[in-house]
């Protein structure tokens, strides 16, 4: 059967579900871990639509609950098995609640043997290389009461067309903004790092495919898109027809409707001029770049094999700024990487400061079984991590906030997000992604773009009262 059949096969079952109970069957979604996840999980949810299923509250209501998940730290996992743990009792209520595993996890050896022995009660697990598969996974499992466990090393060859299906679904959580992946895996290997081991080898979608999700979204009411990669950078090396990331930012950049182009994540040893100059020149890219340092250590640096120094990065940012002056950079940081000294940790903090982010988020390195730095023997104690850790929170705070100040009193443009349950507030983010409250009287809608003038400040976000909205 393809894909379309069990799709159909499924929507049946539901349609007897409806006969027998009265409603069609719950789902509940929860996502870990990053964006390309939460993209992956807007696409299972429409499956599940797509097959009769209603979105239900929470997981003690649902019929079916998936949990989307990742396994970059060892935080993100121990929230799953708590969900997990927690789901065994209700299933001993609701025997016929299915539960389903997927995402990053499923793909280390260890998860899967863990998942046999203490998570018996988990009826479907699937990976990274096979979700476009599900309604097989659940179909088999619907009419043959068993555990479906199907877990690959890669992607199956030829299924190019099937893949590019799963990958280009319009269903989403937010009605005027959407990520769109613009190429699974990885092939950096930076020593602390399990994603290239979970996801696979880089592999970018064509610009045809990408060109034509981002046409549909537009058409469903999409203003502004996230275009995802682990290292966008070296987007469009392995296609038929090469093609750089700043040429498709240029060709995406020409689709009438769409306002606001986003990207991550940048990688800094492959960040060309030609990127920033299509960065520069199109005016519906966002201002606003997320690159990831992670120390600012030469020594840290290079045992975490990331390719460049901190001198390295402070002359590219340098170029960026040159280019185009006020422009946002965050970055990621990870405290507490093996061997990291006092003085390793001075130069992060040295740096942050020279590099002048405007946000980062902020990580205690946690060691994943397989990567080569979970072998090194000169582990930073817990304690330490943590003090290293706030402090480099609070200062990172500290430049948020200074960043925020400059904005007071001046006038924004902001893309309205959302409308809060408060009579006539709003929510809405600049082009560099700050976070603004503000009132209005207008009724306003998600992806209208403003001009607010701001009003105040706080570390995570500004704000302002409503000015006029913008007609483009
Ligand atoms: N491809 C992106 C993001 C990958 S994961 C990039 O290269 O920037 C997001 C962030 O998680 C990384 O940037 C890194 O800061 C952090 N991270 C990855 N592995 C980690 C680990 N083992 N411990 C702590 N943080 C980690
Ligand atoms: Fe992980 Fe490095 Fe790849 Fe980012 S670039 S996903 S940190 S291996
Ligand atoms: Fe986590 Fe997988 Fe993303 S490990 S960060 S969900 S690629």
């Amino acid at each position: 059967m393809t894909d379309i059949l069990y799709i159909q096969q499924v929507k049946r079952l539901c349609d007897d579900f409806f006969s027998t109970n009265g409603y069609y069957p719950g789902m509940f979604v929860q996502t870990f871990g990053c964006q390309m996840n939460d993209r992956e999980s807007e696409k299972l949810q429409g499956l599940l639509l797509t097959m009769g299923y209603k979105e239900a509250c929470n997981e003690e209501e649902a019929d079916l609950v998936i949990y989307n998940t990742c396994c970059v730290r060892e935080n993100a996992e121990k929230r799953v098995y708590g969900k997990l743990g927690y789901l065994k009792s209700c299933k001993t209520k609701q025997p016929n609640k299915v539960i389903v595993l997927c995402g990053c996890m499923p793909q280390r050896e260890e998860v899967l043997t863990e998942i046999n022995r203490s998570y018996r009660h988990v009826d479907i697990v699937f990976g990274t290389f096979n979700k476009h598969h599900f309604p097989r996974l659940l179909f088999e499992h619907l009419t043959q009461h068993k555990r479906v466990i199907e877990v690959l090393e890669s992607h199956i060859e030829d299924e190019e067309y099937s893949i590019n299906e799963f990958d280009s679904q319009t269903t989403r959580f937010s009605p005027h903004k959407a990520g769109v992946t613009v190429m699974h895996g990885c092939d950096n290997y930076c020593s602390y790092c399990i994603v290239p081991y979970v996801r696979g080898r880089e592999k970018s979608r064509s610009p045809e495919e990408i060109l034509m999700e981002i046409n549909a979204l537009v058409s469903d009411g999409v203003k502004e898109i996230m275009l995802l990669g682990q290292n966008v950078n070296s987007y469009g090396q392995g296609l038929h027809n090469p093609i750089s990331f700043a040429e498709l930012l240029t060709l995406i950049s020409e689709v009438p409707g769409l306002r606001r182009i986003r990207f991550m994540t940048s990688h800094p040893k492959d960040l060309s001029i030609e990127l920033i100059e299509a960065i520069k020149n199109c005016n519906k890219v966002c201002k606003h770049i997320h690159l990831p340092i992670q120390s600012g250590s030469n020594r840290i640096l290079e045992a975490m094999n990331r390719g460049y120094t901190g001198k390295q990065y402070l002359e590219l940012l340098e170029r960026i700024r040159a280019a185009i002056p006020g422009i946002a950079i965050t970055t990621d940081i990870i405290v507490g990487f093996p061997g990291e000294e006092e003085t390793d940790f001075s130069d992060t903090l040295e740096i942050i400061q020279q590099a002048n982010f405007t946000g980062a988020y902020t990580f205690m390195y946690s060691p994943r079984k397989g990567t080569p730095a979970a072998d090194l023997m000169n582990e930073v104690p817990k304690e330490i991590i943590k003090e290293r850790f706030n402090r480099l929170v609070e200062a990172i705070n500290a430049l948020q906030s200074t960043h925020n100040k400059k904005y007071l009193n001046s006038t924004v443009e902001i893309m309205v997000e959302d409308k809060s349950d408060k009579l006539k507030c709003f929510t809405g983010r600049t082009d560099d992604n700050v976070l603004v409250h503000f009132e209005s009287e207008k009724d306003l809608t998600p992806g209208d773009l403003v001009h607010v003038k701001i009003t105040g400040y706080k570390t995570f976000y500004m704000i302002g009262d409503y000015i006029t909205t913008l007609n483009r």
